[in-house]
């Protein structure tokens, strides 16, 4: 899906009137099939983003268009007929707490199925071999059956993960898919949901706090009070622009490394973070 966003800029509903909003106008594009990561501190902007791109968040002023249409000029069906093709994981997936790992994963089906296929899988759930090979891909393989509740934060994290390979959309929208993964399930994870998106054809956004895993990609935004500070390929993502990305917020971005060692001075390297 090729994405447009002219000066779009974002309140949510319940902020205080009169607070400034919290996407400033924005203005960039994503070609179909692109991969990028977003960046920056806590409360940047980087969750209201990629839900304004989800048409989850109508915008305050400017316009976003979705392979050249603007979502929010459709009628209210054609709307949600657009949201079939929207993936978006949140940070933590909203399970119904004793839904089996099969119905969550097949739910990423759902829009593009009929409503009676929907209610018979609730009674069987059709397509096991799609979600089993979704769950493998994400090291669940044992899960198929278990329930959600029964799960670890960081298994229910990929499970809604998972549900990104079953679905038909061409755009995923994932929020902080790491957050509850441990270094090398985080490796994992973001291995297979690049490759999973590349073999269907969608475009990728990600949001994420790991600097060195955001570095994976190809181009970076970095975001920072609701602005955006820099788009860039990778390389060009310097150290110098990541401290005044963070400047206020270095926490967020030194910390324990991967290896144990404390970051100091002379060892002033980028360190992932996966407490967030
Ligand atoms: N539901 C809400 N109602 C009102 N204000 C909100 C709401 N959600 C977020 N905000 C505000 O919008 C701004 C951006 O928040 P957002 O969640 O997009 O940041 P973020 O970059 O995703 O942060 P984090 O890294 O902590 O997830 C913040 O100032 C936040 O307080
Ligand atoms: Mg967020």
């Amino acid at each position: 899906m090729r994405i447009a966003i002219e000066g779009l800029a974002a309140r949510h509903p319940a902020a205080a009137s009169g607070s400034l909003p919290a996407l400033k106008p924005l203005t960039l594009t994503v070609a179909p099939g692109e991969q990028l990561a977003i960046i920056g501190p806590s409360g940047a902007g980087k969750t209201t983003l990629l839900h304004a791109l989800a048409c989850a968040l109508k915008p305050a002023t400017g316009r976003l268009l979705l392979d050249d249409i603007d979502p929010w000029k459709l009628p209210v069906s054609q709307l949600q007929t657009l949201r079939g093709q929207l993936f978006l994981a949140p940070q933590a997936p909203p399970l119904p707490p004793r839904q089996r790992v099969i119905t969550a994963v097949l739910a990423g089906r759902l829009p593009r199925q009929s409503l009676l296929a929907s209610m018979a899988s609730l009674f069987y759930p059709s397509h096991i071999p799609e979600a089993q090979a979704a769950l493998e891909k994400f090291g669940l393989a044992g899960k198929l059956w278990e329930r959600v509740d029964r799960l670890s934060g960081g298994e229910r994290q990929r499970v809604g993960l998972a549900r990104a390979l079953v679905s038909s959309a061409s755009l995923w929208l994932v929020d902080e898919p790491l957050s509850s993964l441990d270094p090398s399930r985080a490796a994992q994870a973001i291995d297979t949901l690049t490759r999973s998106a590349r073999e269907h054809g969608a475009t990728l956004i990600t949001s994420l706090h790991q600097v060195d895993v955001a570095k994976r990609f190809q181009r970076i935004i970095g975001l920072r009070d609701g602005a955006l500070q820099f788009d860039l390929p990778s390389t060009e993502v310097t150290h110098e622009r990541l401290a005044a990305l963070y400047a206020q917020h270095e926490e967020e971005l030194l910390g324990a490394t991967a290896n144990g060692e404390e970051n100091t001075a002379e060892n002033p390297h980028i360190a992932p973070l996966y407490c967030r």
